[in-house]
Formats: structure tokens, C-alpha cells, sequence
């Protein structure tokens, strides 16, 4: 009988008396498990073997499990606690048994919870009894946990369900199903391999330019496949939803009629925080907010008549009554370089004209790039994050250029019950932070802060026209999108990677 080489090797390793598992057979025939499990299953169809399934629970004990191996379960403890206070005799006082019994925070409702549950005695208006017959040596779940620590992988077959559902319920242990399969040689089989006899065919398991120009693929045998073998997961690269956002808010705002601004990460304060009218003693510019560079810690060049008319805007203000910050103002505070902490440096570049761009109004910039704070990590704040910085100029503009600006934005990505609230900036005036409602949560989330760039801003730039600018965040749109509660669901280490391998952004 001929075989493909894989049938073969299993053949020849499996045994009618020994039941070998699929992981065992590739071991011993240095084929892969998916490839062994794809030849057993052709020998099973020819009734040459036979393959058994068997799915077996796998335990493990969880941080909180193994701490309760450790110390005893809390109602236990607070069992004997009750004990030597007296309450096997009458009702003692709450409070001196949760003292007496050492549990503290949340330990002490996990053991009032499971007390009277497990027959251990009652507890009723602020008394606790103790049932003397109660036996905390014989604790099915303790007992349970112990043996799985010993045993941290398989389920021993005398634990009873109930009492690895219930630890499973109160989180002491993980439980997982694994599926094991295992082969035997059949009659069949034995006959083939000792009467008949087996040899490897040739077979081809693919067509290649080779078999195909020497005409040999009319002469040779094609292994079959067999669509229901076991194959190995493959997780190909995806672009990270992030970026796919990113993308897309990019072709969104080019279809607005916006150009897109580049430049550096790492940048002088002066276009980072002087060029927004950004007092030099404000607390954002403390050496606590901001990412410093050491090397290079000086930007080389600034350019020259710009830094003038900036630091007598922030000396003197601008206008008739205008009035200036009354502080000191040092160029070289102005030139030493720190990560951004927003794209409003890059709008500051092109509306200088720094960046040559053509500044006849009207004309809409943006730029969808990283910006770096020295925030407090939590659910919505990282040290890094993406910011989406536009800004229109064109003359006249109002309040309600900038609404319908991002009514337009947003309504393209389903969101179109945006909220707005006055606040401050020392480079708009007026300032409004945005908000969106967040799906899951119902939450009102902030999602970006925009105004129109004030004439202490504008005059030093020697813009004319009116500006009215914005600095939106990726990540909370994309919350806003796809319902996530933490960004580090999409950032960093503690990313959720099932969740990043599944979605994708629809256009
Ligand atoms: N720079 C602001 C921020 O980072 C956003 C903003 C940009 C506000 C332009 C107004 C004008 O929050």
C-alpha cells in the first residue's frame, strides 16, 4: 500500500496496544502536530486507525487562590476567630471577631459572604454564632486549592465540579478545557502494516513552474487535503487601528480641503509655547511638564525678527491697551528644546511662515502626529498620544465657523452629538474645550480644545486675517468609535491583542 510520507511515519509509530497523543506522534516522528493530526484523521477514514477525543479540564490557581492556600480562606479564619471568642455558645459581637480574626478590606466581606453559606454559623444584626459541628479542617474548597497548588496544571478527578465552580466563581482559580486527542492502531491496521506491507508514495502537495513546464504534473499523485486537520493559528501584520484612524481622519480632512503640516518632535519652546503667547512662568513650562532634551538642550536657529516681535508681544501685549506678562522674557529659555506637548508648534511654523507655506486666505492646515506629556498614567491619559491640530485662515471668521467645522469633522465618523464648553488658553480667544458622549459609559468625554488664535498670537506672525484652530485626540475618538473604556486597551503593554487583531476600521 503506498502512502503519503506523513501517513507513513504515523503509521509506523502509532501502536494497537498504546495509545500515543497526537503531541507524543510528532515528538517521535519529527513531523508537526497539525501535520500528524491531518494524516490521522486520512488513516481514520481508511479505517486504519483510530482516533479518540477526550477533553480534559485544566486548573490553575489565581493570585487571590494562591494567597488563601497561603493564609486560609477568610471565612475560615473568621470560623475559628468566632470559635475562640465563645460564639459556639452564644452570640458575640461582630466586631470583636472581625478584630480578633486579623481580616482587613475587602477580605472581610468575602468571608461574611460565605460564612453562613458554607454552614459555618449566622451572623445577624451585628452577631455572629459559630456552629461547633462545623469542621474547617474538612473545607471541600480549601482542600481544592491546596491540591491544585500541588498540582498547579490538571484538575485531579476527585475534585467535584461544584466546588471548582464555585472557586471559579469567586475567582480563586482559572479553568480551561483542553482537547487531547490519541491514536490507535485498528485491525485494519495492523494488517496493512504486517501483512500487506507500506511505502511512502510521492505525492506533491503543490503545483510548481517546474512540474508544470517539464509536463511532469500529468504523471504524479496529488495529496489530498483534508480541510477539517487542526492547523496552526497564523496572525499575519495588520496596521494597528490607530493608524487605520489616523488614515482616515487624514483622507477626512483632505476631503475637507486641508493641506498637511510636518515638522519636528522635539522643538524650541519658543514655537512650542513663546509664539502662543505662553507666559515663560506658566506652570505648563515647569520643568515637571515637559520632556527636556539634554543634547541637543539649544536650538541653533530661531528666526530673528520674529523672536522680537514675540518677546515684545509677551513684554508689552499688543494693541493700543494692550498689556504684556510684566515678566521676564530670556531667549534662551525661548531656544532650549523639549518633546512637543502639542502640534500647535507645527501651526505656529507654518502660520510664521517658517515652513514656506502659501499663507493667502483662505487656507486650511493639519497634521495628525505624536504629542509627548508628562501626565499621571490612567484610563484615558498616557505620556504619548496623537493630536489632531488644524487650523483655518480666512478673514471673518466666527465662533460658528469653527462649530460647523467639526460638526462636518465628526459626522463622518458617526458622531454628531458634540457638546461645548467655555475655557481658557493664554493663545485663543474665545476657547472651547469639545465633548462627546461615550458609548459604553454614556459618559460626556473631552475630545479636543480649540479657539480663535488671539491678535497677541497673530500680531507677531503678521497674519492678517483671522485664524480659528483646533488640537483633538486620536485616541478618544477612537474611543468614541469603538466604545473603549482604557486606552491601554490599544496602547502599550497591556494592550488587548485578540481586540487589536479583530477590529478594523470601516471606511
Ligand atoms: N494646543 C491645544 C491643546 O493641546 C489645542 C488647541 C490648539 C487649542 C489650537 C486652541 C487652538 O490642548
Amino acid at each position: 500500500m503506498k502512502l503519503p510520507d506523513a501517513q507513513v511515519a504515523v503509521l509506523e509509530t502509532a501502536s494497537a496496544s498504546d495509545p500515543k497523543t497526537i503531541e507524543q506522534l510528532a515528538e517521535e516522528t519529527g513531523h508537526k502536530p497539525e501535520t500528524v493530526t491531518g494524516a490521522a484523521f486520512e488513516l481514520a477514514d481508511e479505517g486504519l486507525l483510530a482516533v479518540e477525543e477526550r477533553t480534559e479540564t485544566h486548573a490553575s490557581l489565581t493570585d487571590e487562590g494562591a494567597e488563601y492556600v497561603e493564609d486560609g480562606l477568610p471565612e475560615v479564619r473568621l470560623y475559628r476567630a468566632a470559635l475562640d471568642a465563645g460564639a459556639a455558645d452564644e452570640p458575640v459581637s461582630m466586631g470583636r471577631v472581625i478584630g480578633a480574626s486579623g481580616l482587613d478590606g475587602p477580605a472581610v466581606d468575602i468571608a461574611l459572604s460565605n460564612y453562613a453559606r458554607k454552614g459555618y454559623g449566622s451572623i445577624e444584626s451585628g452577631e455572629i454564632t459559630a456552629d461547633p459541628d462545623a469542621d474547617p479542617d474538612a473545607d471541600a474548597e480549601a482542600d481544592a486549592l491546596e491540591a491544585l497548588l500541588a498540582d498547579r496544571e490538571e484538575v485531579p478527578a476527585t475534585l467535584a465540579d461544584d466546588v471548582l465552580d464555585q472557586l471559579e466563581r469567586r475567582g480563586l482559580i482559572e479553568l480551561s478545557e483542553r482537547t487531547t486527542r490519541s491514536v490507535t492502531l485498528t485491525d485494519d491496521g495492523v494488517d496493512a502494516m504486517m501483512l500487506e506491507g507500506v511505502e511512502v508514495a510521492e505525492t506533491v502537495d503543490r503545483l510548481t513552474p517546474e512540474l508544470l513546464t517539464s509536463g511532469e504534473w500529468a504523471d504524479v499523485e496529488f495529496a489530498d487535503y483534508n480541510v477539517e486537520a487542526d492547523a496552526a493559528e497564523t496572525h499575519g501584520g495588520t496596521v494597528h487601528i490607530l493608524r487605520q484612524t489616523a488614515e482616515r481622519v487624514k483622507d477626512v480632512l483632505v476631503g475637507m480641503g486641508f493641506k498637511e503640516m510636518r515638522g519636528p518632535h522635539a522643538d524650541a519652546d519658543f514655537w512650542i509655547n513663546d509664539c502662543l503667547f505662553m507666559p515663560q512662568d506658566h506652570p505648563a513650562r515647569t520643568q515637571w511638564d515637559r520632556f527636556a532634551l539634554e543634547r541637543p538642550d539649544k536650538i541653533k536657529d530661531l528666526p530673528e525678527d520674529l523672536v522680537a516681535r514675540v518677546e515684545d508681544a509677551h513684554r508689552n501685549g499688543v494693541g493700543e491697551d494692550g498689556e504684556g506678562y510684566h515678566s521676564p522674557w530670556d531667549l534662551d529659555f525661548a531656544r532650549s528644546i523639549a518633546l512637543r506637548g502639542h502640534t500647535t508648534s507645527l501651526s505656529m511654523r507654518y502660520l510664521s511662515g517658517d515652513a514656506d507655506a502659501d499663507l493667502e486666505p483662505p487656507k486650511r492646515y493639519f497634521s495628525v502626529e505624536k504629542v509627548y506629556r508628562n501626565d499621571t498614567l490612567d484610563p484615558t491619559h498616557l505620556l504619548e498620544f496623537f493630536q489632531i491640530e488644524g487650523w483655518v485662515l480666512a478673514e471673518d471668521l466666527s465662533v460658528r465657523d469653527l462649530m460647523g467645522t467639526f460638526e462636518e469633522f465628526y459626522r463622518q465618523f458617526g458622531i454628531t452629538d458634540l457638546e461645548y464648553k467655555p475655557t481658557y488658553n493664554p493663545y485663543t480667544e474665545p476657547s472651547f474645550e469639545l465633548f462627546g458622549t461615550h458609548p459604553e459609559t454614556g459618559e460626556l468625554v473631552e475630545i479636543g480644545n480649540s479657539g480663535m488664535f488671539r491678535d497677541e498670537v497673530l500680531d507677531p506672525l503678521e497674519v492678517e486675517a483671522d485664524v480659528m484652530a483646533w488640537g483633538l485626540s486620536l485616541e478618544r475618538l477612537l474611543m468614541l468609535i469603538y466604545g473603549f473604556e482604557d486606552i491601554r486597551d490599544v496602547h502599550g503593554t497591556l494592550c488587548d491583542l485578540e481586540l487589536l487583531r479583530e477590529t478594523e476600521v470601516l471606511h
